[in-house]
């Protein structure tokens, strides 16, 4: 079965502006959370749509759940953990113990603030998670990226034609990303930036979906004034 996972499990530090994570805050007065759910529930082969949600916000989001009218038979709820990457395998606990498990399960990650995700994203990825077992979203970078170790001086300016950004979803087999996570040492697990990395890490390839700009992450608060001028209605086509 294919499952989406929204992660919601953040508190949102680098927005400074508000007392509740970032993911609650109104996009055109619907929280940022409802437009991500609603653009997952609107691809029709997700089973269901997990959210994996800060333990102390569990209640508020039922609560939402409830104002904004979402059809809750395909919504779940799982607690987030302390790790963008541990709410993901809290998620996947959670689908076991509502559906146990099946050699060729799906999940298709994607952040809570990253409201913009079109449909043709999300079923490019759970077509790539199906045929290549693991796969992550990305644009070209358009900007040139400098590297630097100290933050004081370049230490390397790679090739932009090889450089990409990545968004998400990020998507997997399942039964793939939970071996190659147990086969991680501590300090490997250390180092995980992202799911995908569990993958690059252990050497597995990892089929790269084209991604949109609009898709962006909210992470500051000008990130969120421009996400509040793209859901006044710029169009992506
Ligand atoms: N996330 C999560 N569980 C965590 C941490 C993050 O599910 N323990 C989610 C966030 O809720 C967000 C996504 O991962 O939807 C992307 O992470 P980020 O933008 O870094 O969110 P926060 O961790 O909330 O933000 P900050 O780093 O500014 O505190």
């Amino acid at each position: 079965m294919i499952y989406g996972a929204i992660l919601a499990g953040g508190s949102g530090t680098r927005m400074h502006v508000s007392s509740m994570p970032k993911q609650f805050l109104p996009l055109r007065g619907k929280p940022i959370i409802i437009h991500t759910l609603e653009k997952m529930l609107a691809c029709n082969k997700f089973h269901a749509v997990y959210l994996g949600v800060h333990p102390s916000w569990m209640s508020y989001m039922y609560d939402l759940l409830d104002k904004y009218n979402i059809e809750t038979d395909r919504v779940r709820l799982a607690q987030g953990g302390e790790t963008r990457n541990g709410t993901i395998f809290k998620i996947i606990d959670e689908i076991k113990r509502d559906y146990g498990e099946n050699d060729d399960d799906i999940i298709v990650t994607h952040d809570a603030v990253r409201p913009f995700v079109t449909l043709r994203i999300l079923e490019e990825n759970i077509a790539a998670a199906e045929t290549y077992g693991a796969c992550d979203t990305v644009v070209c970078a358009t900007d040139t990226i400098v590297r630097s170790e100290n933050g004081e001086e370049i230490s390397e300016i790679p090739n932009r034609e090889f450089m990409y950004q990545g968004q998400t979803p990020q998507s997997f087999k399942i039964k793939l990303l939970k071996e190659l996570y147990a086969q991680l040492t501590n300090e490997e697990k250390e180092t995980l930036t992202d799911a995908c990395k569990i993958c690059v890490i252990k050497n597995v390839p990892v089929k790269l979906i084209k991604g949109e700009t609009l898709n962006m992450k909210i992470t500051t608060v000008n990130d969120y004034e421009i996400a509040e001028v793209i859901a006044g209605g710029i169009k992506l086509d």
